[in-house]
């Protein structure tokens, strides 16, 4: 294999790759519209039902403690009770993501199996908490955006490990960060390929915007705060070695990102912790 591939050779087959993604669910855009018109149970739980693999997952993420509190959730239907709206489209879109990387060692980016899965399920926490001390609303973009952030690492990862020794000479001789590497080389990097995924799936447009700028939130022409808040979740989550792969530490240090959103080190601290207890919460649901 050559040290430097042909990239328009190589880009092909990446895209050809990422075309054969399965579309993703359709079922948390059907439930949402329901739940804003406060539909009957009985047609929420339809829905649901309507993908078995969808609705054990839902189950099973609503089970762990970060969500169920101290209700005991034992079948869908309770979970669309006890859960909260926000908390109940939350856990679907969780379980829709989850096929993406599931059974997949993203091992072009020194991840074990099942690591860049909790790293993407942090992140959405962890924007969740962010948020709720910034006092921010509507946080399901945002978590939404950071379920996926890093999708298109499942599909570049197997490219990542053939040109992997390629990758580490431009970031030593050129001092490159990982992601421009990883574009220079494969001819496109994970965050825009997964700009191009989120298209392919039809994505709400804010959560694309804020997936293609997760590492350059500065560079957003829109949606800047969704992608910053998106950034600062996934670097924290990093911080904390939740994912943080190859690629983790090779950042150029953005933090006036944080100082933008008005994160001082002491919020980041109580962030932190609460994203510890958050994830201790839900790695029944991660590891089952
Ligand atoms: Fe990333
Ligand atoms: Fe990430």
């Amino acid at each position: 294999m050559s040290l430097y591939p042909s990239p328009s050779l190589l880009l092909h087959e990446v895209l050809e790759a990422a075309k054969k993604l399965p579309p993703f669910p359709d079922v948390v855009w059907k439930v949402m519209p329901l739940i804003q018109k406060t539909a009957p149970l009985g047609e929420i739980e339809a829905v649901i039902k309507y993908d078995p693999v969808i609705t054990a997952r839902v189950l099973a993420f609503s089970q762990s403690p970060h969500f169920s509190r101290r209700h005991s959730i034992s079948s869908l239907r309770d979970a669309i009770v006890f859960l909260g709206e926000q908390q109940l489209i939350q856990v679907i879109v969780t379980a829709c993501s989850e096929r993406y990387y599931a059974g997949k060692t993203p091992v072009g980016y020194d991840l074990r199996e099942g690591e860049l899965w909790e790293h993407a399920v942090a992140t959405a926490l962890m924007t969740e908490i962010v948020g709720k001390h910034l006092g921010l609303g509507d946080l399901f973009t945002a978590y939404t955006a950071a379920l996926l952030h890093d999708i298109g690492k499942t599909v570049l990862s197997h490219f990542v490990e053939s040109y992997f020794d390629s990758i580490l000479t431009l970031i030593k001789k050129k001092r490159m960060r990982f992601l421009d590497a990883e574009r220079e080389i494969l001819g496109i990097d994970h965050q825009q390929l997964g700009v191009l995924i989120g298209e392919q799936w039809q994505l709400p447009r804010e959560v694309i915007a804020a997936v293609g700028y997760h590492h350059s939130p500065q560079q957003a022409e829109s949606n800047r705060d969704l992608a910053s808040l998106v950034y600062v979740a996934d670097r924290m989550v990093s911080a904390l070695g939740i994912g943080c792969g190859v690629d983790g530490f090779l950042q150029p240090n953005q933090d006036a990102v944080f100082a933008e959103l008005g994160i001082s080190s002491d919020l980041m601290d109580r962030c932190l912790a609460d994203l510890v207890e958050a994830v201790r919460e839900t790695r029944t649901f991660l590891t089952s």
